[in-house]
């Protein structure tokens, strides 16, 4: 198995991943947000490939926080159904922490939902702690059933 950086000649690809993990997107939606990042030097994607297959896709983004420093964020984590549970997703958030770490990015932080049920778990395995819960509300103005 083989991690490499994302580049132009694997957008394809990279889109087939991205749909897969954000299905509820258009994929030239995708396809044009990975052209957006590769223009970027504060984003990375990385793709895991087998036999010339891609069967994962890590993303990260250096953001600044409140406080103005610089943190890590990764943005999206995806092994294809019959890879997982294998290690490729662990080895997969090791290359982008090395890669966060080459830019002096000492933090990471993740979030997730409940449509993905295996995350929360290998967070943990990759060394990560739970530090909040959000719950979002909406509230329509424009329909009778408001009060
Ligand atoms: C999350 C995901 C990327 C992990 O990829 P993976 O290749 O299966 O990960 P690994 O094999 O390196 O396993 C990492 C850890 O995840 C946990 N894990 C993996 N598969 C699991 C399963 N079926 N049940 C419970 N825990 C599981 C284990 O704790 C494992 O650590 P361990 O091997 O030390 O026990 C993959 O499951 C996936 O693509 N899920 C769907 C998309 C998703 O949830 N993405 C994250 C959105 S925020």
């Amino acid at each position: 198995m083989d991690i490499r950086i994302a580049q132009s000649a694997d957008l394809d690809a990279w889109a087939d991943l991205r749909l897969a993990l954000w299905p509820w997107n258009e994929r030239e939606d995708l396809l044009q947000g990975s052209r957006v990042m590769l223009d970027n030097a504060h984003e990375v994607a990385f793709i895991a490939w087998q036999d010339d297959q891609p069967i994962g896709l890590i993303e990260g983004q250096i953001r600044r926080g409140d406080d103005a420093q610089l943190y890590g964020h990764v943005e999206g984590w995806y092994v294809v159904d019959a890879a997982r549970g294998k290690g490729v997703g662990g080895k997969l958030m090791d290359a982008l922490s090395q890669w966060f770490l080459h830019h002096h990015i000492r933090t990471l932080f993740s979030d997730t939902i409940p449509d993905y049920p295996l995350s929360p778990a290998a967070h943990r395995a990759a060394g990560f702690e739970e530090v909040d819960r959000i719950i979002i509300f909406r509230k329509r103005l424009d329909t009778d059933t408001n009060r």
